[in-house]
């Protein structure tokens, strides 16, 4: 198993391209269910959990081709049995769920389990289904679903931390093929939303709203092939601009799309650290002292959970005291144990994290425990005296393609090395 060794106090200089976005090329493999025809997915990012949705799509039936970046599905005659074990362990899978019920009016699926970050129940996917009149069974691990047909109505999808990005993205697959129109109220607004609609209209379906609390949905017959180019990735634009701004570097981001990640840039902005934006790339820099700031996650436009673990390790470089409360998922702050192995001073209150900033880190062996808590140590580790050893990489690789390339050319001292 590989880990990766890091050199710290170094800074990161120079130009970086980000990839296509994990969290909109995986609803949108999974929306090639609902065509015969072939579609062709361009900019996808070279992940584990990609090549892993690839392998769900074939155990459907669908011929799958994956080269350089570009996806080419083709789902002429699939079954509605998905694969117990490849599907349990991608939570991501889930959104195959809408299109097997519009296209085959069933569906047996493994239930997705919890996971380090929060126990993820699915019940409004389930609810949105239900209310387009599909017939639900949870059984031996399974989701049994059928339909004698689809209809659309308006469902309301938010829920206990607001609205789900993954059960939107079902709701408004399985609605493309149903009779009449669904309306989405409290949908998810973030922009993997708004590209899978993209997508979808591209493919003949007749989705509006999307990127507002309000999808409209009016179903077609029948959906053909399409071609798609993947939004670039925010949460890895995010976690490279964290990056630069501390290790005190100057890197210039390429590719990255700025208006999705306001939120982000305000803080970094409001903390001390000089953004510039040129077109669609991004020039961050610190040169002097940080200032602490507080941070909420919340659903999109407000500040992403998926960066919040990176902003904490900037957070720490800071004199001072700065509050990080995570209202999305209940146990996302794993990373916190493994920080203090670098000499961090955080204590948990509820759902915040209390960060007593500015004490020098060292390098240390630390265990990622998941995706951005593993970016997270790898930050850390960037800026802490001595060797930083991350363990359990595996979760980077499933959401950052090549990070450890592209930091070794921004000048990091970064090796992958055979865990022992
Ligand atoms: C998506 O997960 C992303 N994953 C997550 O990114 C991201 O953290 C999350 O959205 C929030 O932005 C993908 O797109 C593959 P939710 P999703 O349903 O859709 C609760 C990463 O690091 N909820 O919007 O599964 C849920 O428990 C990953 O790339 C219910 O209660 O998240 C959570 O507290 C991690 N019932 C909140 O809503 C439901 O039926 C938001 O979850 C569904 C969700």
């Amino acid at each position: 198993m590989d880990a990766l060794l890091i050199n710290g106090s170094t800074k990161l200089e120079g130009e970086v391209t980000i990839s296509g976005a994990k969290n909109a090329v995986l609803p949108i493999l999974a929306a090639t269910l609902l065509t015969r025809e072939k579609c062709i997915i361009r900019r996808a990012p070279n992940l584990s959990d990609v090549s892993f949705m690839g392998q769900i799509l074939e155990s459907l039936g669908a011929t799958v081709k994956m080269e350089d970046g570009v996806i080419e599905v083709q789902a002429s005659r699939i079954t509605p049995f998905g694969d117990y074990d490849l599907i349990r362990k991608m939570r991501g899978s889930v959104c195959i769920l809408g299109p097997l019920l519009a296209r085959l009016h069933k569906a047996k699926v493994s239930l997705p389990g919890g996971c380090v970050i929060g126990s993820r129940p699915i019940d409004l996917h389930l609810k949105g289904l239900e209310a387009l009149g599909v017939k639900i069974e949870i059984d031996s691990g399974y989701v049994i679903a059928h339909a004698r047909r689809l209809v659309g109505t308006e469902v309301f999808l938010g829920g206990r931390a607001g609205p789900t990005v993954l059960g939107t993205a079902n709701i408004m697959m399985a609605a493309t093929l149903a009779e009449g129109v669904t309306i989405i109220e409290s949908a998810a607004c973030e922009p993997e939303v708004v590209d899978l609609a993209k997508f979808l209209n591209a493919m003949g379906a007749r989705v509006t709203g999307a990127g507002s609390p309000t999808i409209t949905v009016t179903g077609v017959p029948e959906l053909h092939g399409a071609e798609h180019e993947v939004i670039p990735d925010r949460v890895e634009a995010a976690t490279f601009a964290i990056a630069a701004a501390a290790t005190g570097g100057e890197v210039v981001i390429h590719g990255a799309r700025p208006d999705h990640i306001h939120a982000v840039l305000d803080k970094l902005r409001e903390a001390g650290v000089k953004v510039e934006r040129n077109g669609p790339s991004l020039k961050v820099k610190r040169s002097g002292r940080l200032k602490p700031v507080d941070i909420t996650t919340l659903p999109y436009s407000g500040f992403p959970t998926d960066v919040q673990a990176q902003m904490m390790v900037l957070m720490l470089l800071t004199p001072g005291i700065s509050i990080i409360t995570e209202r999305i998922f209940e146990s996302r702050f794993m990373h916190v144990s493994e920080l203090a192995r670098l000499g961090a001073d955080i204590a948990i209150e509820g759902p915040s994290a209390i960060v007593k900033g500015g004490r020098p880190l060292s390098g240390a062996p630390v265990m990622a425990s998941d995706l951005r808590a593993s970016a997270a140590l790898v930050i850390a580790g960037l800026v802490a005296k001595g060797k930083t050893l991350v363990k359990r990489i595996y979760h980077l690789d499933r959401g950052y393609e090549n990070i450890d390339a592209k930091l070794r050319k921004l000048g990091a001292r970064i090796e992958r090395v055979e865990e022992t």
